[in-house]
C-alpha cells in the first residue's frame, strides 16, 4: 500500500517536473529543484524583504567583507521561477563587490536563467528589487551602527522551499 503511494508520488512529481521542462530552460529546473542559495541567515548585515504585485514574498540575506559580497541567501512563498530567480540573484552576487550586485537587474538574472515566460518575467524583478533592498540595508547599517543594534529581520519560518 505504501509502496504504491510512493510510487505514484513519484511518478506524479517526475510528470510535474517533465511538463516543467517544456516551459523553462535547464538552467531554471535546476535552481528550481536544488536551489543552492535557499534558508535564512542568521545576523545577516543586509536583509531585504520585498512583497511582488502577485503577492509572493521574496526574502534576502547578505553578509559582507572589504565591500565584497561574501555570503548571500534567500527564502521565498513563491513559484519555482521565483525560486529559481531568487537562487540566480544570490548566485550572482556571490563574491561580488557592492557596486557591481547593485547592477545586477531583472534582465541580468532574466539572461542568466536561460529566459522566462512573460507571465514570469516579474519573479525576477521581484528578486533584484529585493536583492537590492538587501544591499541598502547592508549599506544603511553600515553607517548607522544604532540601526545595525536593532536590526531585526522578519523571516516568519514560513517560507517554504519546493511548491
Ligand atoms: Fe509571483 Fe513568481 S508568480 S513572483
Amino acid at each position: 500500500m505504501s509502496e504504491d503511494f510512493d510510487k505514484a508520488m513519484d511518478e506524479l512529481q517526475a510528470s510535474v517536473i517533465e511538463d516543467a521542462r517544456k516551459i523553462y530552460s535547464e538552467k531554471v529546473i535546476e535552481r528550481w529543484l536544488n536551489p543552492k542559495y535557499m534558508g535564512e541567515m542568521e545576523n545577516p548585515q543586509g536583509y531585504g524583504k520585498v512583497t511582488g504585485t502577485c503577492g509572493d514574498t521574496v526574502q534576502i540575506f547578505l553578509r559582507a567583507d572589504n565591500n565584497k559580497i561574501i555570503d548571500a541567501r534567500f527564502i521565498t512563498d513563491g513559484c519555482a521561477t521565483t525560486i529559481a530567480a531568487g537562487c540566480m540573484a544570490c548566485e550572482l552576487a556571490m563574491g561580488k563587490p557592492l557596486k557591481e550586485a547593485f547592477k545586477i537587474t531583472k534582465d541580468i538574472i532574466l539572461e542568466e536563467l536561460g529566459g522566462l515566460p512573460e507571465e514570469s518575467i516579474h519573479c525576477a524583478l521581484l528578486a533584484s528589487d529585493t536583492l537590492k533592498a538587501a544591499l541598502n540595508d547592508y549599506i544603511q547599517s553600515k553607517n548607522d551602527p544604532w540601526r545595525k543594534l536593532y536590526k531585526k529581520h522578519e523571516g516568519d519560518g514560513k517560507m517554504r522551499g519546493l511548491v
